[in-house]
């Protein structure tokens, strides 16, 4: 691998901004292969490096990625000056400019939503040729029927002029809660599902997105870093092998 310069690369790893890295180094708290190294331009390859940051050994990482479950009253954005992007809800030690939300979930709309750095993993899982399946919770205005669910299973329902890909519906014993799995991606898409059947959506979270599940102690408005094991099948589910 290409080798970086120590302060771009402590920076990618979240150790703190330019200024406070250029800090640490002078104060002589930084090690690379167990030298304390004070130049911030030190070059070093970030797979080879054995780095420590005030002993703390550092292992390198080329993508992030943090599951949160996102509350109402947040965009779906990282930058909103009129309101508030989800990202105002990541606690300090994870804040990047770097992260990309994937797929879009309404302001009024709760549950999982994936952030990462992978530019490549975000347009595959959002891209409908992936077909990677979302599942909703939704609680409606009035109840949904077995027509809703032969409508919406058929792809003969369109939207902007263009066709939707079936999705499968799931009555609960209250027709008003459903369960709608999504294979693609379509702006306000639910809303508008149900709206062409006459009825409206009330509530609606996402509870999983491809192999990834909304934990359940995961409370509204938290977030926490993916296991390898969840990275691994995320990748998997769009053809691509996660970095080791
Ligand atoms: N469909 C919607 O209408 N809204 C969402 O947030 C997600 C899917």
């Amino acid at each position: 691998m290409a080798k970086e310069r120590l302060d771009k690369l402590l920076g990618h790893l979240g150790v703190g901004s330019r200024k406070e890295i250029h800090r640490l180094a002078k104060a002589g708290r930084i090690r690379v292969d167990g030298q304390v190294v004070t130049d911030p331009a030190f070059k070093l390859d970030p797979r080879q490096a054995h780095l420590e940051v005030d002993g703390t050994p550092l292992a390198y990482q080329r993508h992030f990625y943090l599951l949160l479950h996102k509350p109402a009253g947040y965009l779906t954005s990282t930058q909103d000056p009129s309101g508030l992007p989800v990202t105002a809800l990541l606690p300090p030690q994870w804040q990047r400019p770097d992260w990309m939300p994937v797929g879009r979930l309404d302001k009024d709309a709760e549950g999982l939503l994936l952030l990462t750095t992978d530019g490549e993993l975000l347009h595959r899982l959002t891209h409908p040729r992936w077909k990677v399946a979302k599942r909703y919770y939704v609680e409606l205005a009035a109840p949904a029927t077995p027509a809703d669910a032969i409508a919406f299973a058929s792809g003969s329902l369109e939207l902007d002029g263009q066709p939707l890909r079936p999705a499968e519906l799931y009555i609960g014993p209250d027709a008003r809660k459903v369960e709608l799995i999504l294979r693609e991606g379509r702006f306000h898409q639910i809303k508008r599902m149900f709206a062409a059947r006459g009825n409206q959506v009330r509530y609606l979270r996402r509870v999983s997105f491809g192999p990834l599940e909304l934990p359940p102690d995961l409370p509204p408005g938290a977030c926490r870093p993916l296991f390898p094991q969840e990275v691994a099948a995320l990748y998997q589910s769009v053809g691509l092998e996660a970095e080791p």
